[in-house]
């Protein structure tokens, strides 16, 4: 038996101006507890696929299939209230608010969430959070902040997390740790699309995994096979 897909784009054509587009195709696809990887060159698309699937990139052509329903050309409030979570690549918090006012703020519009039991098992996920939930977010670390966003993401319970380069900008160390995380709130039931520069990282903590370049599917397969493809090594593992 093979599990449900949850996401999945099917030549996805996205792009910001009439004249040119960015993605020239591009489908891949989710299955539920899955983490998959989208990697690729700067410039290749990969933070305008996300946006098109979160529907801020509004697609010319192609679908983008939630649990069965055509969501192209929803807007990101209706997307979200369908199970969608996403953090993106940059200001992704309220640096003058605390943690927990991040984190109500990811609930407001959801009314049906209860606030406070959500907030307490996001923090059993994120005890660094739970330690600093009245600390200024723009006080904090990059890691830390980079898991308020996740966590406030989380707040809704999406049944999906798209991730547009977490690991963005930080120490080493903390990538580490951001990958850990990464891997337990995928435990605790959420399928995760995620954009990643670190791709041999990314893909280790991967199930599978795809490479856009220009725009376009180059490969795809298990992260695994993929961390040992030696075209996939010369071209874009580094
Ligand atoms: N808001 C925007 N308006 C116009 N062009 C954009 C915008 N955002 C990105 N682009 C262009 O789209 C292409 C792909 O960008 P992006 O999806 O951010 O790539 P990646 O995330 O893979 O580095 C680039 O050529 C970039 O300049
Ligand atoms: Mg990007």
């Amino acid at each position: 038996m093979s599990a449900a897909v949850v996401l999945a784009t099917d030549r996805l054509v996205a792009g910001y101006s009439a004249e040119v587009d960015i993605l020239n195709g591009v489908s891949i696809a989710l299955t539920a507890g899955e983490v998959v990887c989208v990697i690729g060159p700067n410039g290749a698309g990969k933070s305008t696929l996300m946006k098109a699937v979160f529907g801020l990139v509004r697609p010319k052509a192609g679908q983008i299939v939630l649990n069965g329903r055509a969501i192209s050309g929803l807007r990101p409030s209706a997307i979200a209230r369908l199970g969608m979570g996403y953090v993106p690549q940059r200001d992704n918090v309220f640096q003058s608010m605390t943690v927990t006012e991040n984190l109500e703020l990811g609930a407001l519009p959801h009314p049906g969430i209860a606030v406070r039991s959500r907030m307490g098992e996001l923090f059993d996920l994120f005890p660094r959070l739970a330690a600093r939930r009245r600390q200024v977010v723009g006080t904090m670390s990059g890691g830390e902040r980079q898991m308020v966003a996740m966590a406030r993401a989380l707040m809704p319970r999406p049944e999906v997390l798209l991730l547009d380069e977490p690991s963005a900008g930080l120490a080493p160390l903390l990538v580490e740790a951001m990958f850990d995380q990464v891997a337990a709130i995928n435990r605790a039931g959420v399928s995760i699309l995620m954009v990643e520069q670190n791709a041999r990282r990314a893909l280790e903590i991967s199930h599978r995994g795809y490479v856009l370049d220009l725009g376009r599917n180059r490969f795809e397969g298990e992260g695994r096979a993929l961390l040992q493809d030696a075209r996939l090594a010369e071209l874009y593992l580094g």
